[in-house]
């Protein structure tokens, strides 16, 4: 088989399954090869090396495993980040949490950051990328998550900067080293029904929060408070009403949601500094 029947029968194989199917075979094969997407014309009359293990690639994403863990990269804040099955794929929109931060921390001039739910690193490597002078103590109670992380710091040379720390919350914190806190922690109501390919492919422990979602929220926004420091959450949606109600119950005043382009409330930031 060569190079450009691989592409024709993965196509047709993944037509059914997925939006973009010659795209996504093209990025599967180029992964296989270890090549540039760009480099596969080139080589459409190669014969194929290894097919059975390309086609076993071919399989998992017709089973809905996400492209991401498949290729192990993901992009975020337009750098490629490893991943691997055990941390939460970083999603678009959480570039907007990220945004936010640095507006704040540039603001204040923080130095110092905390991260609760590092998963990947991805939040916690852009800001240490994009802030040269922050240092930041990022926990999760994941050791795979805390893995992943661990390789994206070495891959952005910020492993001096951010140190990873296996613990619930900031459970063990210097609380000197906690200017602010930001987090997008797990916010998906437990039962909630979610597509196949991150219900049956993520890690629970990254998406479900008791009850409405919002527990770790909340729990995070009395941390902040009780160390008197801002906290910058992402959240989902439809979680302005109940966040805002507990603001009210717990008469915190100076809070403000934030969007992203779809007008859509995505996070907020209490700023207890
Ligand atoms: C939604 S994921 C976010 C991962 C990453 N920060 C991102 O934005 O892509 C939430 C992360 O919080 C971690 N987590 C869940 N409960 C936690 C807790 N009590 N303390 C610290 N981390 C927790 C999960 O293991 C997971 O890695």
């Amino acid at each position: 088989m060569t190079v450009s029947e691989a592409i024709k029968e993965t196509t047709a194989r993944l037509n059914d399954v997925v939006e973009r199917p010659r795209l996504e075979a093209e990025i599967l094969l180029a992964h296989h090869l270890g090549c540039e997407r760009s480099r596969l014309l080139l080589r459409d009359r190669e014969s194929l090396e290894k097919p059975e293990a390309f086609f076993a690639l071919v399989e998992r994403r017709c089973a809905y495993e996400p492209m991401e863990y498949i290729t192990r990269e993901v992009s975020f804040y337009a750098e490629e980040f490893f991943i691997a099955p055990g941390a939460l794929i970083p999603r678009p929109e959480t570039e907007l949490l990220v945004d936010e931060a640095v507006k704040l921390i540039g603001q204040r001039g923080y130095r110092r950051v905390a991260e609760i739910g590092v998963g990947s690193g991805a939040i916690s490597v852009t800001l240490a990328r994009l802030l040269p002078d922050l240092r930041i103590v990022a926990t999760d109670i994941s050791q795979e998550a805390l893995a992943v992380a661990r390789k994206n710091l070495r891959r952005f040379g910020v492993e001096d900067r951010i140190t990873l720390k296996e613990t619930s919350l900031l459970e063990g914190v210097d609380p000197s080293r906690v200017e602010m806190i930001v987090s997008n922690p797990p916010y998906v109501a437990e039962g909630c029904d979610l597509e196949p390919n991150v219900s049956d492919y993520e890690p629970h422990t990254a998406l479900f929060a008791p009850g409405d979602g919002t527990e770790l929220l909340r729990r995070i926004v009395d941390l902040s408070a009780e160390l008197e420091v801002p906290v910058l959450c992402e959240m989902g949606y439809d979680q302005r009403q109940p966040m805002e109600e507990y603001f009210r119950q717990k008469e915190i005043e100076n809070y403000r949601f934030y969007r992203d382009l779809a007008g859509l409330d995505r996070g907020f930031i209490v700023d207890f500094g």
